[in-house]
């Protein structure tokens, strides 16, 4: 089946212009010629990519950008900008807003052509790779109170601006993430923790999710502390997870603190546990041993991270040398002090790397989260 393409320009000569081009390459094509009919068209036919006109008089094309990749059916859309505003600053504004790709008017037929194709393919694999399963990684605490899941939440957020995340939090009674990223109601976990597992299939899944401001799908626990009396199935949370494989291509899971019957049964099928620890001497106890139970139980060494979160500037800190020798092994990252804006981002319900990308502390956790996306590929790879 030919693929479909939507073209939005204003100016009716450059619609048919490249319509026609595009027909003679055998694609599908659609048009719209002013930003309400775009995004109208964008969502009900999604089209395979868009082409996309910035200056035009109702909504620019920046603008119809950043609608499009907020919205979750029009999101994964490749986008390219076809405008006569060549300055590296609108290509920037561009790329900013969600654009893939650039290309100046007026343009070649050969290079439009090449440019569509080069992007298709692109997409085409990306897809196949969300096909395959996204990768989950879990978050678990040495011991509480850490940063655990403010470090969840903002591993997520990265995550997210490469590409469809889910956060989830699977403790019933315990879930302060809702608390943290303003859903203090939403608890979709708790609807699928009382079915049998056979029950649980990617559909209604999906249908528990919530979606946060950022893009970023969350999977919720409730806070309430009665909640964590409850018996839960191990088998339907095993099945949850592996739903969500199938629904992002990052899962990012929100274990809480310590090892409990769940959690021992939940890293065995995780891709990934990134183990959260803070630079005291008690702390760096609880590491090691914890560490240790988690070989036991059969993680591989390659698949465990440790982050040290320094949430307090303290003469009495243990140095990274002497924390990675006390675990016998290496640190993967480390967040610096930052109460302030800690305490910020939870209160406005936004995670740090959002709130302030340009900050020390996002920038450490952005760059946690690029060398775990990384370690992923990795992993994928030699499956
Ligand atoms: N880098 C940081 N600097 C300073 N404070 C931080 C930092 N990271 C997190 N915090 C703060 O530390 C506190 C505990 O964080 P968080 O709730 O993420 O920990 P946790 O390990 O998930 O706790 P729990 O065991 O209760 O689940 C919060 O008040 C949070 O705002
Ligand atoms: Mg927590």
């Amino acid at each position: 089946m030919a693929e479909k393409i939507l073209i939005v320009d204003d100016d009716l000569d450059s619609l048919k212009l490249i319509g026609l081009m595009l027909q003679r390459q055998g694609y599908d094509v659609i048009a719209a010629s002013n930003g309400a009919q775009a995004l109208a068209r964008a969502a009900a036919d999604r089209p395979d990519l868009i082409i996309l006109d910035i200056m035009m008089p109702d909504v620019d094309g920046y603008e119809i950008c950043r609608r499009l990749r907020a919205n979750p059916v029009t999101q994964p859309i490749p986008i390219i900008m076809f405008t006569a505003k060549t300055l590296i600053d609108d290509k920037v504004q561009g790329f900013e807003a969600g654009a893939d790709d650039y290309l100046a008017k007026p343009t070649h037929p050969a290079e439009l052509a090449s440019r569509v194709k080069a992007l298709l393919l692109r997409s085409a694999a990306q897809r196949r790779t969300a096909a395959e399963g996204g990768s989950i990684i879990a978050l678990l605490g040495a011991k509480g109170g850490v940063g655990t899941t403010t470090l969840a939440a903002n591993i997520a957020a990265a995550m997210q601006q490469k590409a469809a995340s889910i956060l989830a939090d699977i403790r019933p009674g315990q879930g302060s993430l809702g608390l943290v990223l303003n859903a203090p109601r939403a608890a979709g976990m708790m609807n699928l923790l009382g079915r049998a597992p056979t029950e649980i299939m990617p559909r209604a899944v999906e249908a528990e999710l919530t979606a946060h401001a950022s893009g970023l799908k969350l999977l919720l626990s409730s806070a309430r502390p009665k909640d964590s009396l409850l018996n839960v199935n191990v088998d339907s949370v095993v099945a949850t997870l592996k739903s969500l494989r199938s629904l992002a291509r990052h899962i990012v899971v929100d274990l809480g603190s310590g090892l409990t019957r769940l959690t021992a049964r939940l890293v065995r099928e995780v891709d990934q546990v990134v183990l959260v620890t803070e630079p005291s001497r008690i702390a760096l106890q609880m590491t090691r041993e914890l560490l240790g139970e988690l070989e036991g139980l059969g993680l591989g060494r390659g698949r465990i991270g440790v982050v040290v979160v320094n949430r307090t500037p303290s003469q009495t800190h243990v140095s990274w040398q002497e924390v990675e020798r006390t675990l016998g092994h290496e640190i993967l990252a480390l967040v610096t002090p930052a109460p302030e804006l800690a305490a910020q981002a939870a209160e406005v319900g936004t995670p740090i790397v959002l709130l302030q990308p340009t900050s020390i502390v996002a920038t450490q956790m952005a760059k946690l989260a690029e060398e775990l996306m990384a370690r992923n590929s990795v992993l994928s790879a030699n499956l």
